[in-house]
């Protein structure tokens, strides 16, 4: 961590200042436990939410899940995780009362209603809640070695963190019901081939493939990042008529702003853009 760094709960906030803004990462840190997401995840998760939608400086959320401590004596190491579920212990005895208020009231929604631009970064299990909170995220960049599912239905659950309406507009209906249903894993490879994932990458190379993306975004006009990340996700909603209308009424609004000026005469003067972002 250097002086960048914010600590949320058990959620440490890194961040890199590329030119032009912060990308801040964000890592679930249980990895004793696969980084599974308890009440605390979700606070940590949410609070970070509100800091980064009113701090300026952040321009793109990675969100990680921290690697595996070194196995104590005599024990077997635990595996490489992103986020294996939501914390299961803590739906013991619980009843609909019990649980509804955290549901209604989630960072999977909190994430996924962030105005800027996220990006998963997953090296290893993202299942159940891991891997909705990837699916609540904009992109997701996968190493080699990551798992997906919706292993819920081997609980008597179904996914309650937006999984079953996230992964049918990725992946469409058949694919999405075939892994609600059977609970069963994907790899790295299926989940590229099926568009659950943007890319694939080794271990060794996430981080750096996804601090590239990240600050290649980081880069441009956060206002027009904005806008761009609001007509795009219009469409999920939107009937498509409706969609291009709003889709056309937002560019014509970027006329009237003034890092449409910077950016067209950077362009012409071959300068970089150095963006207001207004
Ligand atoms: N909630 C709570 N604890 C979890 C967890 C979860 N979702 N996933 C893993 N853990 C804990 C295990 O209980 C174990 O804790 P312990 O070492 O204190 O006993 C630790 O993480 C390591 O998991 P373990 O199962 O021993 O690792 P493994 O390599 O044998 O198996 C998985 C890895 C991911 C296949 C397995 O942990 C698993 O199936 N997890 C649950 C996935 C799931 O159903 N998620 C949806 C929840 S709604």
């Amino acid at each position: 961590m250097n002086d960048d760094t914010l600590l949320i709960e058990n959620i440490p906030i890194e961040g890199t200042f590329p030119e032009g803004g912060l990308v801040s990462v964000w890592t679930l840190n249980r990895p004793d436990k696969l980084n599974s997401l308890n009440s605390d995840s979700h606070k940590a998760l949410k609070e970070a939410c509100d800091l980064a939608e009113y701090n300026d400086l952040i321009r793109v959320i990675i969100i990680t899940g921290a690697p595996p401590n070194p196995p104590l004596d005599g024990k077997k190491p635990k595996p490489h995780s992103f986020a294996a579920g939501a914390d299961i212990s803590e739906f013991v005895g619980k009843n609909s009362d019990d649980v509804r208020p955290f549901f209604e009231d989630n960072a999977w929604e909190k994430v996924w209603n962030l105005s800027k631009p996220t990006i998963a970064m997953i090296d290893g299990f993202a299942l159940g809640g891991g891997t909705e909170l990837a699916l609540s995220c904009d992109i997701r960049i996968a190493s080699n070695r990551s798992k997906f599912g919706t292993p819920e239905i081997n609980l008597g659950l179904i996914p309650g963190g937006g999984g079953t309406q996230r992964l049918c507009r990725l992946i469409g209906y058949g694919k999405a019901l075939e892994m609600v249903l059977t609970g069963d894993m994907i790899d790295s490879e299926k989940a590229l081939s099926c568009g659950l994932i943007n890319s694939v990458t080794t271990p060794e190379d996430l981080k750096e493939t996804t601090m590239k993306l990240a600050e290649n975004i980081a880069k441009k006009s956060p206002y027009t990042t904005k806008v761009a990340k609001r007509a795009v996700r219009a469409s999920l909603d939107l009937p498509f008529s409706e969609g291009v209308r709003m889709e056309r009424s937002e560019f014509v609004a970027l006329f009237d702003t003034e890092d449409k000026e910077i950016g067209v005469n950077a362009f012409l003067n071959r300068e970089s853009p150095k963006w207001l972002g207004k």
